[in-house]
């Protein structure tokens, strides 16, 4: 008899619905706060699991009580959101997904675990795999954008990062696919909204990232809040049970999301919360976070027959399983066993300036006025996110505190000493004050540039953060407005820097101002990535991981849209178009700029006749006509004219990166498997289809400036 089945057939039901329970430790950002009732219900056995709680003293305090006093010895399994790093932070995801980096998103995933293992943690509630093409919802800052292929890529590369060769070294994490699924599309993007979409919507573009991440390997599933069709995620069998469990063949453990149970009678799908636990167990939710439906109302539920025993001992064994995967049995203790070196530290903090200064995204640059020119005499640094450490975290913070996080005046400050850098606030981010924005303009005056700092809160973004406005908040285009037309006046270049969690929708601020860095929220090295792009220590390479809207209207607008019947003709009054403002986007998925100036020619794919086992490769040749070493990143996608089902106008197959000197030339090789271009047929089953392919490249979705090439696919 295997420890699991041992410990199963010694628990008594009370200990059982303890590991199938997860309760807040009561963690507040100056320090932990151990919440009451834990200390007993740990002793008891009813707390199995913890969240919130952080600090390795702290976390080993608790698990002592759970080994030594309890009557099992369970080790407890102790969890945080662990988003985008933990005390150091890196670029929020959705500043990282425009790396386009694998390396990069796997290395800031497993430093982050090391981080927090280091802190006593053993899962995070990461990755969020959620694609999102709504601006307006605030959790776009959690995911990687717009596209399902791209969210694959991430998703594996995250797994890969946080739980490392094996769970049970000390340095992972377990982590969490989260939230599934379909929670991007909430309606009018508002928070926690209900969701309706199509069956092949929900399997082309909202399952694949999960599924990329259970195939690698990831050890938990948190369902979304949100309903799918009248049926909320956490009681949903089809999904949970069906696709995740059945066809996927996932076994790991589900976690329900915050109160998620309980909230099926808020749903209207449960009476009270024995029904609601009866549905969540049955769906196949493991772990109750925060409900405690499972503890009341299971055994109720037990009672007259609604579950069975054995559907709880089975969720208990895959807990304990996790439990036993992690090493908890054999070592609770050795996450936090040692503290980190001061080594380590600078070296993740290096790699947090290096990930933030990868992931800005330079959207203009009007007459090359970004890098600076060698040390100019005076700065002028304006706007209410400068001088805004805090603010540099964006959401989900984790351990991150507010004090140590490099704002962009600092990092001008230091990466310019012989510069005179003046500074002035000009307004709040969000407050109705205009009396600080006459001194703010005045600075313009005698300055040789100005770089203004404009944008969300943190907290403007990430969960509850829903928007109906997507401009600048407070008086911030008062003043940004202000201060250009000064700046212009004296003839000076104003340099935009951009904090978001989403993309926002300016086209004023693209029109007026001289150049604009869409920084996100870059973590704890914002202001010396930001000042290493300015001053063109580094060559800016990020690139947008979703579309940016001219107008809200548009929204959703993204670049994987299926062709209409009468597309848009401006010489056509009943095609399909807006009276008011084009269809496209201001700015196209993977648009960004560098500081050199690249062309791409030559494209070049063979075979020209290919089958599904067969590989494809394309070539294709890279210019770099600008004056500095640069980074081009060079997408791939692909076009199906005629097929069964209609197919996007693009799908994105791949990426590829090169650097490359002035007036230097180099191939970009992409591979693509033929069985990538499968689709979803009319029965909603794979087929490869013969018939004309296109295969395209270039610099972004923009299809006016792709390379063009076809192929032939044959049975
Ligand atoms: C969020 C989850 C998160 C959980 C625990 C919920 O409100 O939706 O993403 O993991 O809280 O903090």
């Amino acid at each position: 008899m295997s420890r699991i089945q041992r410990l199963i057939r010694d628990m008594t039901l009370a200990e059982k619905l303890g590991q199938l329970t997860m309760t807040a430790a009561g963690y507040a950002v100056t320090g932990p706060v151990i919440a009451g009732d834990s200390t007993d219900g740990i002793k008891s056995g009813a707390i199995g699991n913890l969240l919130n709680l952080v600090g390795a003293d702290h976390v080993h305090e608790m698990q002592r009580l759970a080994i030594e006093q309890s009557r099992l010895g369970i080790p407890l399994l102790v969890g945080l959101d662990v988003i985008h790093g933990h005390r150091t932070l890196f670029p929020i995801p959705l500043a990282e997904a425009g790396t386009f980096d694998p390396r990069l998103w796997e290395l800031t995933a497993s430093e982050a675990a090391a981080e927090a293992a280091a802190d006593g943690l053993a899962m995070t509630f990461a990755p969020m795999l959620d694609v999102s093409r709504d601006p307006r919802w605030g959790r776009s800052a959690e995911g990687a954008g717009e596209d399902p292929w791209l969210g694959m890529q991430m998703a594996a590369a995250k797994v890969r990062g946080f739980q490392g060769a094996s769970l049970a070294a000390p340095h992972t994490l377990a982590a969490v696919a989260k939230h599934f699924c379909g929670y991007g599309p909430v309606n009018a993007g508002r928070e926690y909204a209900s969701v309706d979409i199509s069956e092949r919507t929900l399997r082309e573009v909202h399952l694949p990232p999960f599924e990329a991440a259970v195939a690698a390997g990831v050890v938990a599933v948190m369902p979304a809040f949100t309903d799918l069709a009248g049926i909320p995620l956490t009681a949903h069998v089809d999904l949970l049970r069906g696709w995740l469990r059945g066809r996927l063949g996932f076994d790991g453990v589900i976690i329900s999301d915050y109160n998620a149970i309980a909230e099926l009678i808020r749903h209207g799908v449960a009476a009270d919360l024995t029904e609601a636990a009866v549905l969540a167990l049955k769906a196949g939710v493991d772990i109750d976070m925060m409900s405690n439906a499972y503890r009341s109302g299971l055994p109720i539920a037990l009672e007259h027959g609604l579950v069975s025993l054995a559907d709880i001992d089975a969720a208990v064994h895959r807990v304990l399983a996790l439990k036993e995967n992690l090493g908890l049995f054999e070592n609770p203790y050795g996450r936090g066993a040692r503290a980190e070196s001061a080594a380590t530290l600078t070296r993740r903090r290096q790699l947090a300036r290096e990930a933030g200064a990868r992931a800005i995204v330079l959207m203009k640059n009007e007459a090359d006025c970004l890098p600076l020119r060698a040390d100019p005499a005076r700065i002028a640094v304006i706007g209410p996110l400068a001088d805004a450490p805090g603010e540099m975290r964006g959401p989900w913070w984790a351990a991150g505190v507010a004090a140590g996080h490099v704002s962009v005046l600092e990092g001008l400050r230091t990466a310019l000493p012989h510069t005179d850098i003046v500074h002035a606030q000009g307004t709040d981010i969000l407050g109705t004050d205009t009396g600080g924005i006459q001194a703010a303009v005045d600075l313009c005056d005698a300055a040789d540039a100005i770089v203004l700092c404009v944008g969300e809160a943190a907290a403007m973004s990430g969960e509850a953060a829903s928007r109906a406005h997507l401009d600048l908040p407070g008086q911030q285009r008062l003043l940004a407005q202000s201060v250009i037309e000064r700046a212009h006046a004296r003839g000076r270049h104003v340099i935009v820097v951009l904090f978001s969690g989403r993309p926002l929708i300016l086209p004023w601020l693209f029109e007026e101002a001289d150049a604009v860095l869409a920084a996100w929220f870059l973590g704890c090295e914002a202001g010396h990535a930001i000042a290493d792009v300015v001053t063109g220590r580094v060559s800016p390479s990020g690139r947008t991981p979703v579309s940016w809207a001219r107008a809200l209207g548009q929204v959703p607008v993204f670049f994987g849209e299926r062709p209409t019947g009468r597309p848009a003709d401006p010489k056509d009054h009943f095609t399909s178009k807006y009276l008011d403002v084009p269809n496209d986007p201001l700015f196209a998925f993977g648009h960004g700029l560098t500081y050199g100036r690249f062309t791409l020619s030559n494209l070049r794919v063979s075979p020209p006749r290919v089958r599904e086992s067969d590989d494809i490769q394309i070539k294709v040749d890279v210019l770099n006509e600008g004056a500095r070493e640069a980074e081009e990143t060079v997408f791939l996608f692909t076009r199906d004219r005629l097929a069964s089902v209609a197919r996007p106008l693009l799908e994105l197959m791949g990426f590829a990166k090169i650097t490359l000197r002035p007036r230097a030339q180099g191939t970009v090789t992409l591979n693509l498997a033929a069985a990538q271009l499968k689709f979803l047929g009319l029965n909603l089953q794979p087929v490869f289809e013969p018939g004309e392919v296109e295969i395209l490249v270039g610099p972004c979705a923009d299809r006016s400036r792709l390379l063009v090439h076809c192929i032939e696919l044959m049975r």
